[in-house]
């Protein structure tokens, strides 16, 4: 699959990104993408439907959720279940669009020099143990008949067969971790739900936070709101078939 799209394209296309109707759930809604995919499913044409509810959660939503705290997923789990009881709707999209590259913890790593546990836990901590912690907390929510999708936002750097420059050890080891947990997930995924996609998504460079320290001239940096279209529609194009893949935000299959 290779796509160019436009904004209205991508609309049109992502009609088809949920039947039946149910919860669209957002997690690392804070982040400049996770803020730009609520949006986008939350929109008054409902372009990305249909979802007659978007929930989304991050550590300052309420409920909470934060990776270092085990039962704040649980609780939120038990918060998005009941939402979706109240409502008589199931959860049949789940986009985890939270990660960990540079802050308080530290920096990439240019060299093994470099190479701090401290960092390495954390970059770990938020790119795939916190994901898994999703996974057994959030997937059995789903329900076992017809369409339901999860995404898990990875990072092309996270290729191991597509590494050709070195460098950012834990950032690149936690999202080949994250694409092993996701493949994973999808094999049992489909054992409850035959219907079912469970995948990893690249959403090229994006302006936010996490990429704005190492944004530099001739790299091609899409705003947020651009990229978040983009992997609905990637979304929107998929079927159970391609479920355990790793894709780009044009839907491209990427090497492990
Ligand atoms: N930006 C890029 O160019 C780029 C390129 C490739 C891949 N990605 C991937 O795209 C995804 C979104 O990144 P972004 O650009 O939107 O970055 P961002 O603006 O920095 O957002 C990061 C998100 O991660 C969440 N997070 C951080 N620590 C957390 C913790 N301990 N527990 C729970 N959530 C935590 C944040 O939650 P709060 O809202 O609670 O702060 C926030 O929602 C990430 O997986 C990133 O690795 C980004």
């Amino acid at each position: 699959m290779n796509h160019e799209y436009s904004l209205d394209d991508l609309a049109a296309t992502a009609g088809k990104l949920a039947s039946p109707p149910g919860v669209a759930l957002v997690i690392g809604a804070g982040g400049g993408l996770g803020a730009a995919l609520t949006a986008q499913l939350s929109g008054s044409e409902g372009a990305f439907g249909p979802y007659p509810t978007v929930l989304a959660l991050s550590r300052s939503s309420h409920p909470a959720i934060d990776y270092a705290d085990e039962t704040s997923l649980q609780a939120a789990a038990s918060w998005v279940a009941a939402q979706c009881a109240d409502r008589q709707l199931d959860l049949r999209l789940l986009v985890v669009a939270s990660g960990f590259l540079h802050g308080q913890q530290g920096q990439p790593e240019r060299s093994w020099s470099q190479l701090d546990a401290d960092y390495l836990s954390h970059v770990f901590r938020v790119n795939a143990i916190g994901p898994a912690l999703v996974m057994k907390h959030f997937l059995p929510l789903f329900p076992k008949q017809g369409r339901c999708a999860a995404a898990f936002v990875s990072a092309r750097v996270g290729s191991i067969g597509d590494n050709a420059l070195g460098g950012w050890y834990g950032y690149r080891a936690s999202k080949a971790a994250l694409n092993q947990l996701v493949k994973t997930a999808s094999i049992e995924l489909t054992r409850r739900n035959r219907e079912s996609l469970c995948v990893a998504l690249h959403p090229g460079t994006v302006d936010s936070g996490l990429s704005q320290p190492f944004a530099k001239a001739g790299l091609s940096v899409r705003h947020a709101t651009v990229a978040a279209a983009e992997l609905l529609a990637v979304m929107a194009g998929l079927t159970a078939a391609n479920t355990g893949s790793f894709r780009d935000y044009r839907g491209n299959s990427l090497p492990w």
